[in-house]
């Protein structure tokens, strides 16, 4: 057992930051920090580090704890497991008794050890066997894999032999079964069972801990019945969809340029590398799994996807662009020249010429659609066509801000009016939304809602019966401080609601002093990290602010169900819409805020004693004008001059 001494210095050193910080990429917020759960899909960050108490809670999963408790439920650790991973992060020597430790392990446990043993008898032999060397690292040094990189990677060579692992392993007192639990060792019937990898040079896939899971294993002779790899089977340990390739020498690189290059395969990793282009990670064949795009927003939100110029290759793009744009990432494309991928590129034309490469054809993916259409955009039909791909990937980002930057983009390089693509995106979106609709019960979250349902009529009616700038302030904080009371806590990007409304509203005061009154409750909720809502104003709140608050949470008259069977429209409900909502509202709250202050400045104006003060007013008038001006235009509202 590791001794009480022991499992107290290594809790002396952790360090919670450092040790989640492994795992997912942490924002700072205040004393804290924030990330999104690396336990649950969420959109928004609701997983919090609190380095001054040394713990980690996830709002999203429930789970909560100290570093070991992370360590442990992130990776899947026992308690021991995880005390000796943190020991050996912390150069904490760990004394204790083998056998006594050796009952203790679990069977993943196990697995680890054994793919480990594997790696280190592959890694031996690819330099200290004939076979190894003049077949495997011939074959390495070809490719021009120098020492670094494959020290980097852990590559080896497996013998062209039988059973060469097995005999070794069991010789050593591994048992065949986890061999076999380990898909190191494949059972042919009773009595054979022989080594899955032989004759390959191998390439270990690690987990973020940097633990090996599994292998691929790469043939070099040109026989035609043989599959190029063979890959470890799914086991305890490895679970392919889950895991990208060569994330683990990635991360860092990852967090340090802020974006991640996504290739096809285990060599394009390498010779990217030895182009000391660190931060790029591999989907491994196959098409990018959700789980996938999951673990890389973990790290960062920008892809950018770096396919061969071939008709597959720009097959396999196009599929690349749309999972990772549905993902809620932003995506990037490179295509090498036709039939190129990294690793002969950079092999023809060196690591300087692929880094300029990636530099000056790296293209946002709307523009690198319309190139592609560009060819035979004279043909109308063709033309249509392009237009409906473009607008169908727009219509799959989760978020409906950054929709709408992508749709002024396409009508910008399209010269098309923007009021036409939105048109059709909402098109697009509706279809998708009834789809899904018919297809499941409940609505499904990862279908967007359409753009700007909500016309501005509240603010028409108030123009045209003229009321005074002063209630319609107070009308559109009401507005805000509603948001804020039922949907505080709802998700809005990486943050919650009212983290978004409290950060932007930052410099907005508001007049009306029981919405002033209830407002500062959410900010100071903000601040201290304390959960705002209905339930806390019915102990916190004065007589007024109760009745207040009861008033706007009462439900709204919502759409019967009636309407939309007869006439088959589809009413999206208050919460579906809340990003847009919010936005909206918060964009009002400050129009109409600066409306105000136009008109009281327009006061002082008149009532100016002399010459400088004119002046002054002057400049504050057109400061204001211009900030009403670039609030309008965001808005889509046309201001008198
Ligand atoms: N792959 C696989 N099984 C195969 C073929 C491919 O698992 N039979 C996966 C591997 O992860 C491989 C990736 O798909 O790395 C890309 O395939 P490919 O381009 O054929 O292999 P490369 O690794 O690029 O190998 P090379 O550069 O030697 O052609
Ligand atoms: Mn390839």
């Amino acid at each position: 057992m590791i001794s009480r001494d022991t499992i107290d210095d290594i809790k002396n050193r952790i360090d919670i930051v450092d040790v989640v910080g492994d795992f997912v990429t942490l924002k700072r917020s205040g004393q804290n920090y924030k990330a999104l759960s690396p336990f649950t899909n969420e959109k928004t960050a609701s997983f919090y580090v609190v380095p001054s108490k040394g713990i980690f809670k996830d709002f999203s999963s429930g789970k909560g704890g100290d570093g070991i408790t992370f360590v442990m439920e992130h990776e899947g650790m026992s308690y021991l497991e995880a005390l000796r991973y943190l020991a050996r992060k912390y150069g904490v020597e760990i004394k204790e008794d083998e056998h006594e430790v050796t009952a203790e392990y679990t069977e993943r446990d196990s697995l680890y050890i054994l793919m480990n043993y594997a790696k280190e008898y592959y890694k031996h032999l690819l330099v200290h066997s004939d076979e190894g060397q003049s077949i495997g690292l011939t074959y390495f040094r070809e490719r021009g894999f120098n020492d670094r990189i494959i020290d980097k990677f852990d590559l080896g060579y497996a013998l062209n032999e039988w059973d060469g692992l097995k005999r070794k392993a069991l010789s050593e007192g591994y048992s065949e079964i986890m061999l076999e639990k380990a898909g190191l060792v494949v059972r042919k019937d009773e009595t054979r069972s022989y080594d899955r990898f032989r004759g390959r040079v191998i390439f270990p896939v690690h987990n973020l801990a940097g633990k090996v899971i599994a292998f691929g294993a790469r043939i070099l002779t040109k026989e035609k019945d043989q599959p190029k790899y063979i890959n470890s089977p799914e086991t305890d340990i490895y679970h392919k969809s889950n895991v990208l390739y060569g994330l683990f020498q990635a991360k860092n690189a990852i967090r340090r340029e802020g974006f991640a290059y996504l290739v096809e395969g285990y060599t394009d990793v390498l010779s990217m590398h030895l182009s000391d282009i660190d931060n790029v990670v591999a989907s491994s064949g196959t098409a990018l799994t959700e789980e996938q795009i999951k673990l890389m927003r973990r790290f960062t939100n920008d892809v950018t996807v770096l396919f061969d110029g071939d008709e597959a290759g720009i097959k396999a793009a196009l599929r690349g662009i749309d999972l990772v744009l549905k993902g809620g990432l932003n995506v990037r494309v490179v295509l090498l020249p036709d039939g190129d991928d990294p690793d002969s590129f950079s092999r023809k034309q060196g690591s300087t010429a692929l880094k300029e490469y990636l530099k000056a054809h790296t293209q946002d993916f709307i523009s690198f659609k319309i190139d592609l259409y560009a060819k035979d955009a004279r043909d109308p039909v063709r033309k249509a066509e392009a237009i409906r791909d473009i607008i169908t990937s727009i219509s799959l980002i989760p978020d409906a801000i950054k929709r709408s930057v992508y749709i002024q983009e396409t009508s910008q390089l399209l010269k098309m009016d923007e009021s036409v693509l939105v048109t059709e995106l909402n098109k697009i979106v509706i279809t998708e939304r009834r789809k899904s609709e018919q297809s499941q019960t409940g609505s499904r979250p990862d279908v967007p809602a359409p753009v700007e349902q909500f016309p501005a009529a509240v603010d028409a009616i108030l123009q045209q019966t003229g009321t005074d700038l002063g209630s319609i302030v107070q009308l559109q904080e009401r507005e805000s401080i509603r948001l804020l009371l039922n949907y505080a806590e709802n998700n809005y990007d990486e943050e919650r609601l009212v983290d978004f409304m409290v950060a932007e509203l930052e410099d907005v005061v508001f007049t009306n002093p029981l919405y002033a009154e209830i407002y500062e409750h959410f900010q100071k909720g903000v601040r201290e990290g304390i959960t705002v809502d209905t339930f806390y104003f019915m102990e916190h709140g004065s007589e007024a602010v109760k009745k207040e608050v009861a008033a706007l949470t009462t439900p709204r008259y919502e759409a019967s169900k009636h309407w939309s069977d007869k006439y088959h429209i589809y009413f999206p409900t208050e919460k579906e819409v809340l990003h847009d909502m919010a936005y909206t509202n918060v964009l009002r709250l400050k129009f109409r805020v600066i409306q105000k202050m136009t008109d009281d400045n327009l006061q002082q104006m008149k009532n100016a004693a002399n010459e400088e003060d004119l002046e002054r007013f002057f400049t504050i008038h057109e400061q204001l004008k211009g900030a009403e001006k670039e609030l309008a235009g965001m808005l889509g509202i046309v201001v008198p001059k």
